[in-house]
């Protein structure tokens, strides 16, 4: 199929949720993408921080060939060893001591986290506890709770209420002191956001905020859908914090392309049977996908390979930064979740447009930043093309 097909086909045929560029790929390797017309690609975006080891990975490839041909699903009706394994991995490699509830994206997991922090609110207090506290520029999801819960107004058009009650916003990590009440349950946080414009938040805040949090009972809930699963470094975000969050929600980077949410609780015994579940959540196909992600990053994590392609991945960054002062303003982000704030809104649009046009994929944050998170397993020499085709992008805009 074409473009041109391509394209006729999906106006005619899908419901307008999205404005998509006009490319479509059919094809990865590395961290290459190819379009339909045979077109290569470098790939700084990995499907918006999904495809964390790339694609075609040839032990990610193996392992989900051979559960292909062994079992997808059975439902939840059943034990199910990859899912048992899968948590068990997490959990081991994350050092915490939580258990974990699979869904299938990050939305969902949140609402199973809001769902967890409701029901600790019910059973633990007097008189019930049910207000989720979130940031204003943050981004948890597109179903009606998380959308509530998600800080940014212009993602509230009057036509979709009303919204769920029981979520209120603050305008920044300070403000949630004087709204937490005796009736909330939970604060929800990004650590480092990604949506609202990859902004790393600042420690000793946090770590102020937590002691305060956990004093009067209520729940951080850190949404690390975007952060976790080595994005940042670490296998979650809040290892650089030195905070154990109450709990902790993650998806994209952990299927590495197979749709997957995953809810990690230190409170244990708040969910009982019947009041979660999902048909699809933890099947064979995304847990084994998991299980082979975590295989593959955790040992990136071990031998210190994933911390130098984050230095060299920074170092071109900075030398951007400095070569290009008239487009950018600054660096941003940890790990491989990073950005560089464009001078304005018109030329951060401009360059994610004219970068494409030259073959590279890179994404856009907030009003003004230039997001970058390319898959984990990034070769140096990938890297250094990519920022090639930057420069030749940032050259012709001088
Ligand atoms: C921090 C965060 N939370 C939640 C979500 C929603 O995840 P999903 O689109 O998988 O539902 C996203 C998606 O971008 C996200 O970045």
């Amino acid at each position: 199929m074409n473009l041109n097909e391509v394209k006729e086909i999906s106006s005619k045929f899908l419901l307008e949720t999205y404005a998509p560029s006009s490319v479509a790929f059919v094809r990865g390797e590395g961290s290459k993408l190819y379009d339909t017309e045979g077109r290569e690609y470098i790939d700084f975006g990995s499907g918006i921080g999904v495809c964390s080891v790339g694609y075609n990975h040839p032990r990610y490839s193996k392992a989900l060939s051979e559960q292909i041909h062994s079992l997808l699903h059975t439902s939840n009706l059943f034990y199910n060893p990859t899912q048992a394994l899968l948590a068990q991995r997490l959990i081991t490699l994350s050092g915490y001591d939580m258990q974990v509830f699979f869904a299938n994206s990050g939305a969902e997991a949140n609402e199973g986290a809001i769902k967890l922090a409701r029901k600790y609110g019910e059973v633990h207090f007097s008189k019930k506890r049910y207000k989720i506290i979130t940031l204003s520029s943050s981004f948890h999801g597109r179903t009606l709770a998380t959308l509530t819960a998600t800080g940014q107004d212009k993602l509230h058009p009057s036509y979709f209420s009303p919204y769920p009650q029981g979520f209120v916003v603050a305008k920044d990590l300070s403000e949630i002191y004087s709204l937490v009440d005796e009736e909330t349950c939970g604060v929800m946080i990004e650590l480092i956001q990604g949506e609202g414009g990859i902004n790393a938040l600042p420690k000793e805040e946090v770590q102020k905020l937590y002691e305060f949090l956990q004093e009067r009972g209520v729940l951080l809930i850190v949404d690390e859908v975007q952060s976790g699963i080595y994005r940042s470094g670490e296998l979650f975000a809040s290892h650089h914090y030195g905070i154990i969050p109450d709990i902790i929600t993650t998806a994209k980077g952990l299927g590495g392309g197979v749709p997957i949410g995953a809810v990690l609780s230190k409170h244990k015994g708040i969910f009982q049977a019947g009041d979660h579940g999902s048909t699809f959540g933890g099947n064979y196909l995304s847990t084994q996908a998991g299980l082979s992600v975590l295989e593959i990053l955790s040992e990136l994590h071990h031998t210190q390979t994933l911390k130098a392609t984050i230095e060299c991945f920074h170092a071109h960054l900075q030398t951007i930064l400095e070569q290009y002062p008239q487009h950018f303003c600054k660096k941003v982000g940890v790990g491989l979740m990073v950005g560089l704030v464009a001078v304005s809104e018109e030329v951060q649009k401009s360059i994610i447009s004219e970068a494409l046009k030259n073959a590279l994929v890179i994404l856009r944050s907030g009003k003004n930043v230039v997001r970058f998170l390319p898959p984990l397993t990034i070769s140096k020499e990938e890297i250094k093309e990519g920022f090639e085709r930057l420069r030749g992008v940032l050259e012709g805009m001088r």
